[in-house]
């Protein structure tokens, strides 16, 4: 089965598939104006790392398209940026669109915006493909049984995924079999969006509490465990879904290699470690209710960042588009990223 598409260009808007109704309902909304755009995107309605990136160079191309001057497109390109802090891939494609169109004349700044957001989504689904081949080929023969957190499939990005892209090549391969997909609360885009993936392309999978990672670690045969990420940093330290640091000391205390895909957009060398990724605090209400209901006193104190940072010495390997980096990351990263 084709992967779901999470966002496409449609002339003149932005077609957002609305990810806060999965799994229960299958909605699109349209964007006409990076405003609709930023909005979405603060609102989760759009999500994940490289989808993001890609959400925010068409905001910016939709910007372009309403008043080409340049201080209206930065100042769109200022509130895409704000919409969501720790993904680095939202400032990433911003900064591509904006250097791409800066120097045109006004006229032009609309088609070439267009032209550059669709690049960034070709090339990210490309790089999907990349990513997949290069960690399945981490697996031997054998048929494994893998673990992950969050959502980090097609609903995450332009193509099939990150993580989730190299599980879905694992099992193309017939070598899949369990993948154990962990809820990830508070906004559960494990249980509502991974499991619905997983159910659409037929893969073996169990959905677990978070809670219940560390039983599936010490009595499963997990081959590894297997993150998408937010942001890297120059030496490998990774900020992802809230819990996947915990998954990552888990993994070390049974043996098990932790494995991060990501493609370079989400390499950020200019921070030298993971104490200068800025990590997102959400509302309150995502932990004191859970779909609507409340499931805590209404006015109790809430701490809810959205992202952790695993440091490096957890992390086996860093699976990118272009290679997989090992020991000492920092080198491989570099490379990887075309720096040496
Ligand atoms: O808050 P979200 O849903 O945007 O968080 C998503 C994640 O943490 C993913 O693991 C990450 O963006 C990689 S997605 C390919």
């Amino acid at each position: 089965m084709m992967a779901v598409k999470a966002l496409d260009w449609d002339d003149d808007a932005l077609l957002l598939l609305d990810q806060r109704q999965l799994p229960v309902r299958t909605a699109w909304i349209r964007c006409l104006t990076a405003d609709d755009v930023a909005a979405a995107i603060s609102q989760l309605v759009v999500r994940g790392a490289p989808a993001i990136g890609v959400a925010a160079a068409y905001g910016l191309a939709l910007a372009a398209r309403g008043n080409p001057e340049l201080a209206g497109i930065e100042r769109a390109a200022a509130d895409l940026v704000a919409a969501r802090p720790t993904a680095v891939n939202l400032a990433w494609a911003v900064r591509r669109l904006l250097t791409r169109v800066r120097d045109l004349p006004a006229e032009e700044r609309a088609e070439a915006a267009l032209a550059e957001a669709r690049a960034v989504q070709a090339e990210d689904e490309d790089a999907c493909l990349r990513m997949a081949r290069n960690g399945a080929g981490l697996f031997g023969e054998d048929r494994v049984e893998i673990l992950t957190h969050c959502n980090t499939g097609a609903l995450a990005t332009a193509g099939i995924g990150t993580a989730l892209g190299v599980v879905r090549e694992v099992f193309s391969r017939g070598r899949l079999a369990r993948l154990w997909m962990c809820e990830a609360r508070p906004v559960q885009q494990g249980a509502r969006l991974t499991a619905w993936e997983a159910e659409r392309e037929g893969l073996p999978a169990t959905l677990i509490c978070d809670t219940a990672a560390g039983v599936v670690l010490s009595q499963r045969p997990i081959a590894a465990v297997i993150v998408g990420a937010d942001r890297i940093a120059a030496d490998g330290s990774t900020a992802n879904k809230v819990g996947t640091y915990q998954l990552a000391v888990l993994a070390a205390r049974h043996g098990v290699p932790f494995y991060v895909v990501a493609p370079t957009s989400t390499v950020d060398l200019d921070l030298p470690d993971g104490s200068s990724i800025p990590i997102e605090e959400r509302d309150a209400d995502e932990v004191r209710r859970v779909r609507g209901l409340q499931v805590a006193p209404p006015t109790i104190e809430v701490f809810n960042p959205a992202f952790d940072v695993t440091p490096p010495d957890l992390v086996t390997a860093i699976i990118t588009e272009g290679g997989v980096a090992r020991a000492p990351l920092a080198d491989g990263l570099r490379a990887l990223c075309g720096k040496v």
